[in-house]
């Protein structure tokens, strides 16, 4: 496994993403990602499942160091105080003293976002969270939040995959030196028939899931956090650290489709005027 370092924080390049995950079905998926190797396990409040992923990492034998364990805060919880005791309550159902890296999953514009953040900075001097950081952060709330506030963020996690490139927003975030950890980055198993990367993948012996993996993971701060509930496919998502796409390669996906976004719930900023 790879690591992207920014800041002080080690994130695995491929992590295990648990949405859709619940019950004991989660806690055996947990349990099996960490025994076939992954190391990273990507979980959030709004997805009900932090005390199943918390059961596995009470039950594998990989030691709680070596993990790296994501959670996020609901934007109910955005208020001084209660995104303090919203973390409390996540530890406790992670069976964890601490967060690998604590993120706001949406932005919020009903909370101040200095509010937010100082919530949050509390949260890592108090050492429950190793490091901080957002998700679904547009260019204008990074700004906001790094330029205005001073945030100290090490990510954002945003959908990023061979149809949804991110070009500008990645340029923005190269400047902040923020990791870019790609959620969907199947577009939620759109990508797994896409014919171009079929293709590619069929020079190396490879699946167009695993061809969409390589390419992100190819690039310069970029984390995939791919979810499967067949373990088959999480085999799969973690073999792809044995070959390399080349600049043919790079070119037919830079050929294809670019902004094609899949997750864009109701309560989504403005990606097109951010
Ligand atoms: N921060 C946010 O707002 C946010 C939003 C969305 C997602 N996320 C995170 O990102 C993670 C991944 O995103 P996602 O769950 O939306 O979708 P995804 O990982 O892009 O796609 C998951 C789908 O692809 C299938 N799949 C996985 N590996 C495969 C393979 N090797 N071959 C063929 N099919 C494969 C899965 O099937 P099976 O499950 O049947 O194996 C599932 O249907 C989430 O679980 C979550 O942790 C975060």
């Amino acid at each position: 496994m790879s690591f992207v370092e920014v800041k002080g924080a080690r994130l695995p390049r491929i992590g295990f993403g648990t949405s859709g995950l619940a019950g004991a079905a989660c806690t055996r998926l947990v349990r099996f990602a960490l025994d076939i190797g992954y190391r990273h396990i990507d979980t959030a409040q709004a997805y009900g499942n932090e005390d199943a992923v918390g059961r596995a990492l009470a039950e594998t034998a990989v030691a709680r160091a070596d993990i790296f364990v994501t959670t996020k805060i609901w934007t109910s919880a955005f208020r001084d105080g209660a995104l303090q005791r919203s973390v409390d309550e996540s530890l406790a159902r992670l069976r964890t003293a601490y967060i690998d890296v604590l993120l706001l999953h949406w932005p919020n514009d009903a909370v101040p976002l200095a509010e937010t953040l100082r919530a949050l900075a509390a949260v890592r001097a108090s050492g429950k969270a190793r490091h901080i950081g957002v998700s679904n952060f547009t260019i204008r709330h990074l700004a906001v939040a790094i330029d205005g506030h001073g945030a100290d963020l090490v990510c954002n996690q945003v959908e990023c995959h061979a149809l949804m490139r991110q070009e500008k927003l990645r340029a923005a975030m190269r400047r902040h030196g923020l990791a870019l950890v790609a959620y969907s980055p199947l577009g939620r198993g759109q990508l797994t028939g896409e014919r171009t990367l079929g293709a590619i993948g069929g020079r190396y012996g490879k699946s167009a899931s695993q061809v969409a993996l390589r390419w992100l993971v190819e690039q310069d701060g970029v984390v995939a956090i791919p979810k499967a509930a067949k373990e088959a496919h999480a085999r799969a998502n973690l073999d792809i650290f044995d070959f390399a796409l080349d600049d043919d390669d790079r070119r037919a996906i830079a050929a294809l489709p670019g902004n094609r976004r899949v997750i864009d719930p109701g309560w989504a900023p403005d990606w097109d005027r951010d």
